[in-house]
């Protein structure tokens, strides 16, 4: 794919957060990426200018992010470093103990941003994690909280049990999956809505004939034009990528714009909640 540009052309910028902290407006997803595949990805992404990088206990690679972000050559306080905890881990204590194990396999002493990876409704303890959650924060031992997969009534049961909102709801969102209800609650509560499958990961969106029209359009990738849609409306997408050609030409998103039309074209694609992953049902979430 001929590209106009990508290399990236400049830091990336951020957006602020609740409680004060700030975080890049893109950044590298590393799941299903382990071993030495992702600390190779991970050095590479930072050295091209990615400071967000999601990890999770689930994706079992943190010892590999944590050896990629050590050997990359950039200052630890420069990189967003975010993971999240399981079902096993809610409670106030399981936060705390997965926190800390967390901090352990990564090889550094504080995460940008914890998470809920999923609310797990049917075992009914994610406010009690939301809890530990809210005390690591308490305590200064993290700089942002947050949730991932949570619909809008669980959020409004942890924030009505806790006076706290969460920093960040991670949730499934690309322009098929353009979720508008929750953006709106999460728009509401002052939440930053990062996006997961970004670019839809094996959904065929990027081939899509109106993605690959504005693409041509544009000189662009339609990667590029799918992280453009999510950074112009302030989401914050972490594509996974592991060949370093994708993940330059995934960070070279600032320098160019959709326009209305655009928007409008890729509005239609959405396909409705409904074919979002529900977190209520008890075969999803871990
Ligand atoms: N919170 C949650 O429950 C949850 C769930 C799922 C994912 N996530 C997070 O979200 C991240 C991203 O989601 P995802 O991995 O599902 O999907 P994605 O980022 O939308 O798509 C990743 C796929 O796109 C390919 N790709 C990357 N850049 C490309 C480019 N420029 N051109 C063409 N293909 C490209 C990758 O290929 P290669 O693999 O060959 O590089 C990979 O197959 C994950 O890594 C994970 O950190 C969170």
């Amino acid at each position: 794919m001929t590209t106009e540009s990508t290399k990236a052309t400049g830091p990336v910028p951020r957006l602020g957060l609740l409680h004060g902290h700030t975080i890049p407006r893109l950044g590298l997803g590393t799941w299903p990426m382990v071993d030495d595949d992702c600390e190779t990805a991970v050095r590479y992404a930072v050295q091209c200018g990615y400071r967000l990088i999601d990890t999770a206990f689930q994706y079992g690679n943190e010892e590999a992010v944590g050896r990629g972000i050590r050997t990359a050559g950039v200052p630890r306080d420069e990189i967003f470093v975010s993971s999240k905890f399981n079902k096993e881990s809610h409670s106030v204590d399981g936060v705390r103990r997965a926190y800390d194990e967390s901090l352990r396999r990564l090889g550094v002493d504080y995460l940008d941003l914890f998470m809920c990876h999923w609310p797990v409704p049917a075992q009914d303890r994610y406010v009690d994690a939301w809890k530990g959650l809210v005390k690591l924060l308490e305590e200064g031992r993290v700089k942002a909280i947050g949730v991932s997969n949570f619909k809008p009534a669980h959020l409004r049961r942890i924030i009505d049990e806790t006076g706290v909102v969460p920093d960040v709801n991670q949730i499934q969102l690309s322009p098929d999956l353009a979720r508008l209800y929750p953006r709106t609650i999460h728009r509401q509560l002052g939440i930053l809505t990062e996006s997961w499958s970004p670019i839809g990961r094996e959904s065929g969106l990027r081939g899509n004939p109106g993605v690959v029209d504005i693409a041509d359009r544009l000189r662009r990738s339609p990667a590029q034009v799918l992280l453009r849609w999510h950074v112009q409306q302030d989401l914050v997408p972490i594509p996974q990528a592991s060949d370093p050609l994708w993940l330059e030409e995934n960070i070279s998103v600032f320098d160019f714009s959709l326009t209305a039309e655009d928007m409008e074209a890729m509005a239609r694609l959405d396909s409705g909640e409904t074919a979002a992953r529900d977190s209520d049902l008890p075969e999803n979430g871990h």
